[in-house]
C-alpha cells in the first residue's frame, strides 16, 4: 500500500457506534474483553462448553511443545453430531439448515432433520467404500447441499476432508490429492456458473491419470451433462448414498483428531496443507460466528456469500453456522447471473438478516451502481461482514449505505486459513466502527504490531502483525512438513506467530491491516503465490524466466502482472504480442486455474535482480502500478529498469 493511501486511511474520521437495539440484545457485551483478559483459558473453556462433549477435557491448552498446540486435551467429541444431531435432539429438527438456491433458479430446503438423514447416509456410503477414521477424502464440488453433506459425513466418521475449490485445475487438484494421499474423491458432473453448466468430472478424470492410489470416485449428478465413466472406480451418489440407511451412530473422536486439510498459497510454489483439528477449531468457529455476527438461531437468516472451497466457507458456511444451529442461505452461482441484482433478490426472497462477503464483491457492486440494490427490499438486513482483504473506507461506507440502509454495523473481520476462525474484528453490539479498520483482537486473542526486531510499535506506527499467544482454532501444522510449519510461521519473530501482513496501530491502538508483506498476492480475496505463477509460466516452452507481481486493482484488490523473458522458441513460433500473452495466460489457467490468470503479461529483455540474485519485485510493482521508480541502487545493473520501462507498450 502506498504512503499516500496509508495517510488517507488514517485520516478517516467517520465513526459508527453500535445501534442501540442491537447493543441491548447483543450475544456478547464489553465484559467479554475483561473476562478473557483476566483468564483466557477459562474464557475458551466456557466457549468450548457451548459444544457437546462425549468426554470432558483434562487440560484446556497444552503449549508445552510449542509451537505445536493442543487444545482441550483428552476431550472427545464428534463435529457432525455437534453441527447436526444435537439440534435435532434438542427439538429443532424442523428448523431450516439451508435454503439452497441454484444458479438456474432451482431451490431446495434442508431442515436439520433432513441434514441429519443425509449425513448419516453419506457416512454409511463412505464406510461402504472402505473409508476409515484418519483416511483423507478429497472433495471437488460446486456449491450444492451435497458438498456440505460430504464434509459432515467425513467429519462424522473421522476422515479428514480436503476440499479443493472447483475453479482449480486438474493439475492443482492432483497435487493436493497426492500431497495428502487421498484414496477417495467426491465430485459432481458439474455445477452452474455464469448461466451454463461448468464441468468438474473431466478435471477429476485428468487428475487421476497420475493418482493410482485413488480407488473410488463418488459423483453427484447436478447438471446432467455427459461424463466419462471408469467402471469399478466411479459410483453415482444417487445410487450409493440413497440406498444407505439414515441411521449412523457417531463415534466421538479425540479433540485433536484431524478435521480437515485446506491448501493455501505461501511464498513458494508448493501449496501448504493447513491442518485443522476438531475441538479447538469447532469451539472458535462456533464462538466467533455467534459473537461477531450476533446470531439468534431462532430468527436469523444468515448468508456467507463465499465458496465452500475456501476457509471462509468451511468456518462460516459449514462449521460455525451449523454448530450454532442457524438457518443459512447457500447460493451456487455468480452475482450477475442472470442479472446484476441476483444477490439482492436472494436477500429479499429469504429475508436474509446477516450477510458476509469480500471487499472485491462490494467494489464490483459499487461499480455496477447503487440503483441495482435499491430495486430490492433489503430491510431484513441487520448486520454486514467483510473478509478477505483490507476494505477501503469508501467501500465500507458504500456497503453500509447502499446495502445496509445506513442502519447496519459492518464488521471487518481479519483472519486466515491458518487461524481457522476470525481473530481481529469489531463486536457489533460493543464496538464503534471505523471504516477500514478491523479494530482489535477478539476476546481471548492476543495480537500485536511489531517492528523488525519484534518489539511492539507505539500507537500511530506501523509494522508486522503477529499473534502472541496460541488460540483454539490455530493450524496444528503443515500436513507432512513440520519444519516448514516452524520456518514459515514461528521463525521470523521467535515465540510469535508471523501472519505475513503489515498493519498499523492508530492513536487509539486500533489495528488497520495493510496487506501482505511477503511474496503472496491477494486477488479477489484469494491468496496466490508469486512463485506459484512464476513456476507455471516457466513450465511453458516459450518462457526462460518470469517475475510476477500483484499490482493494485480497483476491483480485485490486486491484479497479477507477469514479466517474462522469452526463449528463442517464442520468436520461432511467430506469434504477435497479443497471441503470445493469450497462450501464456491459457497455460497458467491450465496449470493452476482461472483465478491465477495474469491480468497482463509483458515480455522484457532482463529482470531487475539484487547482487544476490533475488528478483526485485518491488521495482516491478512500481512499473506495473505506473509509479516513479523506487531505489535501484542494489540492482546489479541499474539500467535494467529503464530498459523495461522503455520497452513497455503504450499505456501499460
Ligand atoms: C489473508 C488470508 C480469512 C478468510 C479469507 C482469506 C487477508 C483476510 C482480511 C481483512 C485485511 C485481510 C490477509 C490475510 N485478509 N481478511 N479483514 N483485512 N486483510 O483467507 O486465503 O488464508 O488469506 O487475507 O492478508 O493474511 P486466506
Amino acid at each position: 500500500m502506498s504512503g499516500e493511501t496509508l495517510s488517507n486511511l488514517l485520516s478517516e474520521a467517520r465513526r459508527f457506534p453500535p445501534p442501540a437495539d442491537l447493543a441491548a440484545e447483543a450475544n456478547v457485551t464489553a465484559a467479554a474483553y475483561d473476562e478473557a483478559a483476566a483468564d483466557p483459558d477459562a474464557f475458551w473453556a466456557a466457549a468450548a462448553g457451548r459444544l457437546d462433549w462425549a468426554e470432558p477435557w483434562q487440560q484446556i491448552r497444552d503449549w508445552s511443545n510449542a509451537p505445536f498446540a493442543r487444545w482441550f486435551t483428552g476431550g472427545k467429541l464428534n463435529a457432525a453430531h455437534n453441527c447436526v444431531d444435537r439440534h435435532v435432539e434438542a427439538g429443532h429438527g424442523d428448523r431450516v439448515a439451508f435454503h439452497f438456491e441454484g444458479e438456474p433458479g432451482d431451490t431446495r430446503t434442508l431442515t436439520y432433520a433432513d441434514l441429519r438423514d443425509e449425513v448419516c447416509r453419506a457416512a454409511n456410503a463412505l464406510l461402504s467404500l472402505g473409508v476409515r477414521a484418519g483416511d483423507r477424502v478429497a472433495i471437488y464440488m460446486p456449491m450444492i447441499p451435497e458438498t456440505v453433506v460430504a464434509m459432515l459425513a467425513c467429519a462424522r466418521i473421522g476422515a479428514p476432508h480436503t476440499v479443493v475449490f472447483g475453479g482449480f485445475s486438474a493439475d492443482a487438484l492432483r497435487g493436493r490429492i497426492l500431497d495428502c494421499d487421498a484414496h477417495v474423491v467426491i465430485t459432481a458432473d458439474g455445477g452452474y456458473r455464469k448461466g451454463a453448466p461448468s464441468a468438474l468430472k473431466p478435471a477429476v478424470d485428468e487428475a487421476l491419470t497420475a493418482c493410482p492410489q485413488v480407488r473410488s470416485v463418488l459423483v453427484v449428478r447436478r447438471t446432467g451433462q455427459d461424463v466419462a465413466w471408469s467402471e469399478g472406480r466411479d459410483v453415482w451418489w444417487h445410487d450409493l448414498v440413497a440406498a444407505q440407511p439414515a441411521e449412523h451412530t457417531a463415534e466421538a473422536f479425540d479433540s485433536e483428531h484431524p478435521l480437515y486439510i485446506m491448501y493455501t498459497s505461501g511464498t513458494t510454489a508448493r501449496p501448504k496443507g493447513i491442518l485443522h483439528t476438531t475441538g479447538g477449531y469447532l469451539t472458535q468457529a462456533a464462538w466467533t460466528h455467534w459473537a461477531v455476527f450476533d446470531v439468534k438461531p431462532e430468527r436469523d437468516v444468515y448468508w456467507t456469500a463465499a465458496d465452500i472451497g475456501w476457509v471462509t466457507g468451511h468456518s462460516y458456511i459449514v462449521y460455525g453456522p451449523l454448530a450454532n444451529g442457524v438457518t443459512s442461505v447457500l447460493y451456487e452461482g455468480t452475482p450477475d447471473t442472470p442479472h446484476q441484482g441476483r444477490w439482492w433478490e436472494i436477500v429479499a426472497k429469504y429475508g436474509v438478516t446477516i450477510l458476509y462477503c469480500a471487499p472485491t464483491a462490494i467494489r464490483t457492486f459499487m461499480k455496477w451502481g447503487e440503483q441495482i440494490p435499491a430495486r430490492f427490499d433489503l430491510s431484513s438486513l441487520r448486520l454486514l461482514g467483510s473478509v478477505g482483504e483490507p476494505i477501503n473506507p469508501e467501500a465500507w461506507v458504500w456497503y453500509r449505505h447502499a446495502i445496509g440502509g445506513d442502519r447496519t454495523p459492518v464488521v471487518d473481520t481479519w483472519w486466515q486459513t491458518e487461524t481457522g476462525a476470525q481473530m481481529i474484528s469489531p463486536l457489533p453490539g460493543v464496538s464503534t466502527c471505523k471504516p477500514g479498520s478491523a479494530l482489535r483482537p477478539l476476546p481471548g486473542i492476543s495480537a500485536e504490531v511489531v517492528d523488525d526486531n519484534g518489539q511492539p510499535v507505539p500507537n500511530g506506527s506501523g509494522g508486522y502483525l503477529v499473534l502472541t499467544q496460541p488460540w483454539p482454532s490455530m493450524l496444528r501444522t503443515i500436513w507432512g512438513d513440520e519444519q516448514r510449519y516452524i520456518d514459515t510461521y514461528w521463525s521470523r519473530f521467535p515465540g510469535y506467530y508471523f501472519a505475513g501482513d503489515g498493519a498499523k496501530k492508530d492513536e487509539d491502538g486500533d489495528i488497520w491491516l495493510l496487506g501482505r508483506v511477503d511474496d503472496v498476492m491477494n486477488v479477489s480475496g484469494h491468496r496466490i503465490s508469486t512463485t506459484e505463477v512464476e513456476s507455471a509460466l516457466v513450465s511453458h516452452p516459450f518462457v526462460a524466466e518470469a517475475a510476477v507481481v500483484g499490482a493494485a486493482d480497483a476491483t480485485t484488490g490486486q491484479g497479477i502482472v507477469a514479466f517474462v523473458i522469452l526463449r528463442a522458441t517464442a520468436a520461432e513460433a511467430g506469434l504477435d504480442g497479443a497471441a503470445l500473452a493469450r497462450e501464456l495466460r491459457a497455460h497458467v489457467t491450465k496449470e493452476i486455474g482461472p483465478i491465477a490468470r495474469p491480468r497482463q503479461i509483458l515480455a522484457v529483455a532482463e529482470l531487475p535482480k539484487t547482487r544476490s540474485g533475488k528478483i526485485m519485485r518491488r521495482l516491478l510493482r512500481d512499473v506495473a502500478e505506473n509509479r516513479a521508480l523506487g531505489d535501484v541502487t542494489t540492482l546489479t545493473d541499474s539500467t535494467v529498469m529503464q530498459a523495461i520501462r522503455e520497452g513497455l507498450p503504450e499505456g501499460s
